[in-house]
């Protein structure tokens, strides 16, 4: 067993500026890393734990090109029953080892005709309807501001540094609007209608509370969406997690082509 503050000194050593958070079935990008170094979150005193299938529950640091890296493999849900203030003081922790750049991952249902299943979506922004927040209660005045301004939330240079890489690569990348549910049962017809008509273009059940964390902590966001499914009532087969898992696969190769390339590419966090 480590405690937080023996993380903090084993990763201090390796200086990542970069931190990626993995999704369901998106946890390829770890494989990548080179002189890798895992520890399990059930390793760690006092970290929360993941109890998705899909979620490994490992933090990875490793090289990739010139940077060093720290892959968060498996995240924390809130339908999972974490407080939202958890993954804040993940994040958190994240920004006290030195992280500069954030990027999130996810896996999501399609609420627009032209994000297929198997498709990537650059998220350029994103619709809290979790109901929750993970800056509610005092605020810390040393990671952030009490009201923290969400108009770069996903920053607009990375986005354009990664529609860049994505082009190059000849993988496709268009940018969509995320909308985060509590979850964790999967939307009804007339929610999607809903989220539809709100302007959203996938939706899912992460995210949200970590960019808002991050931006509090001034980290520079990108996230991206592995699309699974067309949200319920789009197509005719019904949803299941196994779905969700099988074409997150099929999307996560090039997930993690252009997260690769892009950190090769674009290396100071
Ligand atoms: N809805 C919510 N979360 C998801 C979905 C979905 O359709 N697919 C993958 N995660």
């Amino acid at each position: 067993m480590i405690d937080i503050d023996d993380l903090r000194r084993l990763l201090a050593e390796r200086k990542p500026a970069t931190a990626v958070i993995l999704g369901s079935g998106l946890g390829a990008v770890a494989d990548a890393l080179e002189d890798p170094l895992v520890v399990n979150y059930a390793d760690i005193n006092g970290f929360p734990q993941t109890t998705v299938t899909g979620h490994a529950g490992q933090m990875i640091a490793g090289r990739l090109g010139a940077s060093e890296v720290l892959c968060l493999k498996g995240r924390f849900h809130l339908y999972e029953g974490h407080r939202p203030q958890t993954i804040a003081e993940v994040v958190n922790a994240l920004k006290d080892i030195g992280i500069r750049r954030l990027i999130v991952t996810n896996a999501a249902g399609s609420l627009n005709p032209d994000f297929a299943p198997g498709s990537l979506m650059l998220i350029k922004d994103h619709i809290n309807f979790c109901g929750q927040n993970p800056l509610v209660g005092a605020n810390d005045d040393r990671v952030g501001p009490r009201f923290p301004d969400m108009s770069n939330a996903y920053n607009a240079d990375l986005r354009r540094r990664m529609l860049a890489v994505a082009d190059k690569a000849g993988i496709a990348l268009k940018e969509g609007v995320y909308l985060m549910v509590l979850g964790p049962n999967f939307e009804t017809a007339a929610e999607i209608k809903a989220f539809r008509l709100l302007g959203a273009d996938a939706v899912g059940m992460s995210t949200v509370p970590e960019v808002i964390a991050a931006v509090h902590a001034g980290l520079n966001v990108l996230g991206l969406s592995a699309i699974t499914n067309f949200g319920t009532g789009m197509q005719k087969t019904p949803l299941s997690h196994e779905e969700t898992i099988a074409n997150a696969k099929k999307a996560s190769d090039n997930l993690a082509r252009l997260i690769i390339n892009f950190i090769k590419e674009n290396p100071d966090g």
